[in-house]
């Protein structure tokens, strides 16, 4: 069995819901704190043992590839200013390697997957969605979790969490077998945004994918689907028949960096977990909450 040593990210959406900012500035690049969303992503990979990423761009993303470059005359400059510490963080992704492609059409996320084809030959894979930070503060990172689920499984597996009735319509919907309190167990079914009667269940998909390479047969032969979108989700449900599929319940915390309040809830947490900014902002929040 192949270990899984790529990750495919895909940043090509449009990011309306983040409109007039998103019309320069692709929505991955914006930041929570100090650094850009799709930052958090990568080192997730990195810390995970991903050894290639390949990220899918579209036109107007050029700001992920300068991002993730090196800066020679920044690093020279504070190095000779012996600013250290921000040395290192202008630094922190530098020893992975990252490829691009653009994706030339914002036709869905499935049909951007289908652009990693090659560059995944024949190996099982990550998938890691460009605006979904997951963070497990006391543990293993969410897609490490998620590999050790499929080594020990042979099987592709997909990151879930349970999600309130008026959530249900915003997801992909995964029908599992076993038991409710099962962390990880085969998937039956897979729907892409149902309405909350016609969802199998209240699991949600969260971004977070460890699939085996079969899937690109079957995404070549994918209809458009929900929103008139090729669907990664629509593809799966294809793979659950022909070869085993897993739904796992991951430990850590999902934020939702692509919706505006998502975004904001991630910025006001992470500041409160930032040692350096975190009691003067909580002070401030009391201040504010209570004028
Ligand atoms: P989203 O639906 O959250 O992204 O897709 P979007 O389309 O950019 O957002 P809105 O709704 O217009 O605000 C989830 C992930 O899949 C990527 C997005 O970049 C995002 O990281 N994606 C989506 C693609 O790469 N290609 C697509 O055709 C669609």
């Amino acid at each position: 069995m192949n270990k899984v040593k790529k990750a495919v990210i895909p940043a090509a959406g449009l990011g309306t819901r983040f409109l007039p900012a998103t019309k320069a500035v692709p929505k991955e690049m914006l930041p929570i704190l100090d650094k850009p969303t799709i930052q958090y992503i990568v080192e997730e990979a990195i810390e995970s043992g991903i050894e290639d990423i390949l990220i899918i761009t579209s036109r107007g993303k050029e700001a992920i590839e300068n991002h993730f470059d090196k800066a020679y005359e920044l690093e020279d400059t504070l190095l000779k200013k012996e600013k250290h510490d921000l040395l290192e963080k202008v630094q922190k992704t530098s020893d992975i390697n990252i490829h691009y492609i653009r994706q030339k059409e914002p036709l869905g996320l499935g049909h951007a997957i289908l652009y990693a084809k090659k560059f995944v030959g024949d190996e099982p894979f990550g998938v890691m969605l460009g605006d979904d930070i997951v963070v497990n503060r006391d543990g293993a990172p969410c897609l490490k979790q998620m590999i050790d689920i499929y080594e020990k499984d042979k099987a592709s597996v997909i990151g879930v969490k349970q999600v309130p009735d008026e959530e249900v319509s915003r997801y992909g919907i995964v029908k599992k077998t076993g038991k409710e309190t099962d962390k990880a167990s085969q998937v039956d079914e897979l729907v892409e945004k149902p309405p909350l009667e016609e969802a199998p269940s209240n699991l949600a998909i969260m971004g977070r994918y460890v699939i085996s390479p079969r899937v690109f047969e079957l995404l070549e032969k994918t209809k458009p689907g929900s929103g008139g979108e090729i669907q990664l989700t629509d593809a799966l449900n294809d793979l659950a028949k022909k070869e085993s599929v897993v739904a796992y319940e991951f430990e850590g915390i999902r934020y939702d960096a692509g919706d505006l309040l998502g975004y904001l809830k991630t910025t006001v947490e992470f500041a409160l977990h930032r040692e350096d900014i975190s009691e003067d902002f909580k002070k401030y929040l009391e201040n504010l909450l209570n004028s």
